[in-house]
């Protein structure tokens, strides 16, 4: 089980392998995916919306993706060390010029011990940016179609499908020097056609099956969300259920004593 790094993202391409990628903040739920074998971690600014409890993905800062992408990377190395760590760029940590999205993507590498960054764009809108942290030594994903640090603007989180634009955005963030692209809620035939356009692989969420790969945030695909419910999104337990009926059989037991017990006494 060698570590999944950038060039493997190429050959995995190249040789016609899927790659499986899931989201996590924490060490416990990192460790778990990495024994269940997926190819990389996503530290998303998510991580606003899923741990945090914001509306949106706004409010994430810097500092907070480092700590979470931390712990994150200590949870793959428990659990085996093989997938990469990609770790999100929050919102205003690059888009305001190409030395602090220098300093901040260096900041991920340098003090958590991930392998690459993904910030929402592609050649369209930051190839600049891309080329540069890229230079730095820095690996970076791009992220088109729905882009959710866009949400104001874009008024909503409506399904892409102006094919010829998400090409160009992709093909010019190959251009750039991004290793992979996130292909977020757009039509499966413009999914397919953007895949087709470049040779580093697409990882898709809301993109159809003609990606390289796909994406999910963890709490989502585990159902621990039941109020989310796109079309996309497959759920493969039903986290909430256990973790309801959990915590109820314990209020329970503690209420009219049947927990704890001699068996759990000390002396
Ligand atoms: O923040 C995130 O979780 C993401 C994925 C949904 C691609 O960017
Ligand atoms: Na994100």
């Amino acid at each position: 089980r060698k570590p999944v790094t950038v060039p493997r993202f190429f050959s995995a391409k190249a040789e016609g392998r899927k790659l499986a990628v899931l989201t996590a903040y924490d060490a416990l739920t990192a460790q778990l995916f990495e024994s269940a074998g997926v190819d990389a971690l996503l530290v998303g600014d998510t991580v606003g919306v899923i741990v945090q409890g914001h509306d949106t993905t706004l409010p994430v800062t810097v500092d907070q993706m480092v700590y979470h992408t931390a712990a994150v990377v200590r949870g793959r190395d428990a659990g085996g060390g093989r997938a990469l760590v990609i770790a999100d760029l929050p919102f205003l940590s690059y888009q305001t010029g190409i030395a602090d999205a220098v300093r901040n993507a260096g900041r991920m590498l340098k003090e958590t011990g991930c392998g690459a960054v993904k910030l929402e764009g592609g050649g369209s809108d930051h190839a600049e940016t891309i080329a540069a942290i890229v230079t730095a030594g820095v690996p970076v994903m791009a992220h088109i179609g729905l882009k959710p640090q866009s949400v104001h603007v874009v008024g909503g989180h409506r399904v892409q499908r102006d094919t010829e634009a998400l090409v160009a955005d992709a093909v010019g963030a190959e251009a750039a020097g991004a290793f992979a692209i996130v292909l977020e809620l757009m039509h499966g035939d413009a999914a397919k056609a953007v895949t087709e356009a470049v040779g580093i692989p697409t990882i898709g969420i809301g993109a159809g099956p003609h990606c390289d790969g796909q994406v999910l945030v963890g709490a989502d695909m585990l159902g621990m969300n039941p109020g989310f419910a796109p079309k996309f999104l497959k759920r493969y337990a039903d986290l909430a259920g256990v973790m309801t009926e959990a915590a109820s059989a314990y209020c329970d037991e503690v209420r009219d004593g049947r927990y704890p017990t001699a068996e759990h006494t000390h002396g």
